[in-house]
């Protein structure tokens, strides 16, 4: 089964997790006693990108789809996630976004060893927030992500808010060369050092779409998942007022975006909420216009010839229930601060900045607070912060470098304070915090949950080249 398939709540509700995954295991009886459970098979495979008819691309994918299982979980509800590695080399998976044990968490050398080629590993955690999280490998990162290895991960809410259609978009870029081969050479240093692998094909549910059928007067819920290696998206959706009801899985205040641009920078998820007010039969484009000059249209929305389901917008609150995040103590927070370095246009400034000494020794362009921590993660690196566990913290992260960065923290999630000295008007929570040049935020959370963590730039070329540190709770 597709999941780019349109599905009704009913369905949803009907099939439960099980079945929307190709290869899952047979599906539990008594909820409470038996864990979801999920085996997702990393393994060659081939994908039609470009759409039907269209030549094939030889992919690495989970389940043979790209892309991968949808995986559904309850909140508060354990699961049990088998990963199979049939690829040449060492994979793990990392559960991007979900507060879970250090040891699920995905990271090789560091929380886990790699999953051999032919060997599997047992992922077990009970999600606390429901929401729209996704997964991907964490070894090789570069090139396993980048030949496609990605799959959405939605934890159901106990009570959903009311909507027609629960929808859900995982864009995400790809370099193909003739149209059909991913581009090889991942890790051009040039590349590195300024806005990453951005490519030249996106696809919408992993096929370029030209089209999604939409039903006047329906409420959808959109949720959106961007599983690009490094390209930033600007959404607009033309003709139509989506609200943000939820970014990186925790529920916002809802609030339509400013200038009607839903910025989604890679592994980030934004959750709309779509009133479908246009007009029987008619089509409106779906733009992302982030790259100066490279605005393109990556879908439209598709309304067919019936009359509106319903005259007015449906009248239900669209606000989510909140996750059982800890609330970070203000008054008592310990401050610190990151700061990102390196790049294009920043080098003389660091060769000046005594950081040649400072650990950029593993050929890192990259660095934060003049250290660079490169490839995929591992153990023996110094935390660039220890936090005692419990505490509240205050951090203040500062992009000193003139390319844009979504900074991903593992294993918890951050509340978005301030952005440029001005505090940010919707209460929003992220764990992947998107940067523009010399953007500072201050960011708060309690660190509540023990093990050494990543902390990165989910650009994964920056990732791979030094922007990337550790963050200890214990
Ligand atoms: Cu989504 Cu360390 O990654
Ligand atoms: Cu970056």
């Amino acid at each position: 089964m597709e999941s780019n398939r349109l599905m009704s709540r009913r369905d949803l509700l009907r099939v439960g997790g099980g079945l929307l995954l190709a290869a899952a295991l047979p599906p539990v009886a008594a909820r409470a006693a038996t864990p979801e459970a999920y085996r997702v098979v990393a393994a060659p495979a081939r994908a039609r990108l470009a759409g039907p008819g269209r030549p094939e691309t030889e992919v690495w994918a989970y389940n043979g789809k790209v892309p991968g299982p949808f995986v559904r979980l309850r909140q508060g509800e354990p699961a049990r996630l088998l990963v199979e590695n049939r690829l040449d080399e060492e994979t793990t998976v990392h559960w991007h976004g979900i507060r879970l044990p250090n040891t699920m968490d995905g990271v090789p050398g560091l929380t886990q060893p790699p999953i051999r080629p032919g060997e599997s590993f047992v992922y077990e955690f009970t999600p606390p927030d429901a929401g729209t999280f996704w997964y991907h490998p964490h070894a090789n990162s570069l090139e396993q992500i980048g030949r496609g290895l990605a799959g959405a991960l939605i934890v159901e809410e106990r009570e959903p808010p009311t909507v027609d259609r629960d929808l859900l978009w995982v864009v995400s870029d790809w370099r193909l060369t003739d149209g059909e081969r991913i581009a090889a050479r991942f890790g051009n240093s040039m590349e590195a050092a300024m806005s990453g692998r951005v490519g030249n094909t996106v696809t919408l549910n992993g096929r370029v779409s030209g089209a999604e059928p939409f039903r006047a007067g329906e409420r959808v819920r959109l949720r959106l998942v961007n599983t690009s290696l490094a390209r930033i998206m600007a959404l607009r959706f033309e003709g139509h007022r989506p609200v943000i009801v939820a970014i990186d899985g925790q529920p916002s205040d809802p609030h339509e975006p400013e200038h009607g641009r839903i910025l989604l920078g890679p592994a980030m998820r934004v959750d709309l909420i779509l009133d479908m007010q246009g007009e029987p039969g008619k089509r409106y484009d779906v733009v992302d216009d982030f790259y100066d000059g490279l605005s393109y249209r990556l879908t439209q929305l598709a309304y067919d010839k019936e009359p509106p389901i319903r005259a007015q917008p449906l009248d239900a609150p669209v606000e989510l229930p909140r996750n059982p995040l800890p609330e970070p103590d203000l008054a008592s927070a310990e401050r610190h601060s990151l700061t990102l370095q390196g790049g294009m246009m920043s080098m003389s400034g660091m060769m000046g900045g005594g950081m040649m000494g400072g650990g950029m020794g593993h050929g890192g362009v990259w660095a934060i607070n003049g250290l660079s921590m490169t490839g995929d993660g591992h153990a023996g690196m110094e935390p660039a912060l220890t936090l005692k566990r419990g505490r509240s913290v205050i951090l203040t992260l500062r992009n000193d470098t003139a390319w844009w960065h979504p900074m991903h923290f593992h294993g918890h999630s951050l509340r978005v304070l301030t952005r440029n000295g001005v505090a940010v008007p919707h209460r929003q929570w992220q764990d992947t915090v998107l940067m523009a040049p010399r953007d500072v935020f201050e960011v708060a959370f309690v660190a509540d949950n023990p093990g050494d963590w990543m902390l990165h730039c989910h650009v994964i070329d920056h990732q791979t080249a030094g922007m990337m540190t550790l963050l200890r709770v214990a």
